[in-house]
């Protein structure tokens, strides 16, 4: 059995997301006080599942579906999360970009509708027209009266430079720190992954799926809010913020 990653993804990613953990329980604490107890929840580019892991911890009733298009990343969360707890956690492979993932996500929930859909640190991967429809995708998606919550790092842009120079300060030293903590790097953590069993079969299908795929352009937080709204959310508004750091939230 090779050595558990999940605890070493979340210190890289830590050394990204200056307070992920509060960036967690905020999405948490939102999904039990909007839907109560034992919500059925989708976790949007779940990677190895570390939201998806806060929220059945938080919450023992809920039940969360993850979905992601990253074969190694979802074969970690199926080894080294799901075993953990009880059913409660399925897994999908499925792609955000095209235009059928709704679908799979339906079928795997047995025509059961979401009460929430969550996301964290991920649909930045998508480009603007994309992440439009995506936001549209999720609204019809989910149960009335459901609430979409997705934090990721929305750029201070040309309008803001002294904010976004402070963002990218902040970053700086939150790296720093982490790293001089001893947490590992990106690269590091994905030469870890990659020498689990069956690990370079996975990692070469990843990079046949991802590879060749330009970054998107950063977005600011309006773009978010606007993109809610005209998805089709009753109300959209950001929920927590840490500089560039934000959770946004809309609510059918
Ligand atoms: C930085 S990771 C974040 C993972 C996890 N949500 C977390 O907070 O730790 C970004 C994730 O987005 C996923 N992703 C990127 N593009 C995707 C796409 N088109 N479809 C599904 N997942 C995608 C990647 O596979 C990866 O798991």
């Amino acid at each position: 059995m090779s050595e558990p990653l999940l605890p070493a993804w979340d210190d890289q990613q830590a050394a990204y997301i200056a307070d992920r953990e509060g960036r967690f329980a905020i999405i948490a604490s939102l999904v039990e006080l909007h839907c109560g107890p034992a919500p059925l929840v989708v976790d949007l580019a779940c990677g190895p599942g570390s939201l998806s892991a806060r929220i059945l911890a938080a919450l023992p009733g809920a039940r969360v579906l993850g979905v992601d298009h990253d074969p190694l990343l979802l074969e970690l969360a199926r080894r080294e999360l799901a075993p953990r707890h009880d059913g409660r956690l399925t897994l999908l492979d499925a792609d955000l970009e095209d235009a059928g993932w709704p679908a799979a996500v339906r079928a795997a929930l047995g025509g059961a509708r979401p009460d929430a859909i969550v996301s964290t640190t991920a649909l930045h991967w998508l480009f603007p027209d994309r992440l439009v429809r995506l936001y549209g995708q999720a609204a019809e998606l989910l149960a009335d009266g459901g609430g979409l919550l997705n934090g990721d790092h929305f750029r201070f842009d040309g309008r803001t430079p002294t904010l976004r120079a402070l963002a990218a300060a902040h970053d700086t030293a939150t790296q720093q720190a982490a790293w001089a903590a001893g947490a590992p790097s990106w690269d590091a953590w994905w030469e870890r992954a990659h020498a689990i069993d069956g690990g370079a079969a996975l990692a070469a299908e990843r990079s046949a799926r991802f590879d060749h795929r330009p970054p998107p352009p950063p977005t600011a937080v309006d773009l978010h809010l606007a993109a809610l709204a005209q998805a089709g959310f009753a109300e959209a508004g950001t929920v927590w913020q840490l500089l560039d750091d934000y959770v946004v939230a809309g609510f059918k």
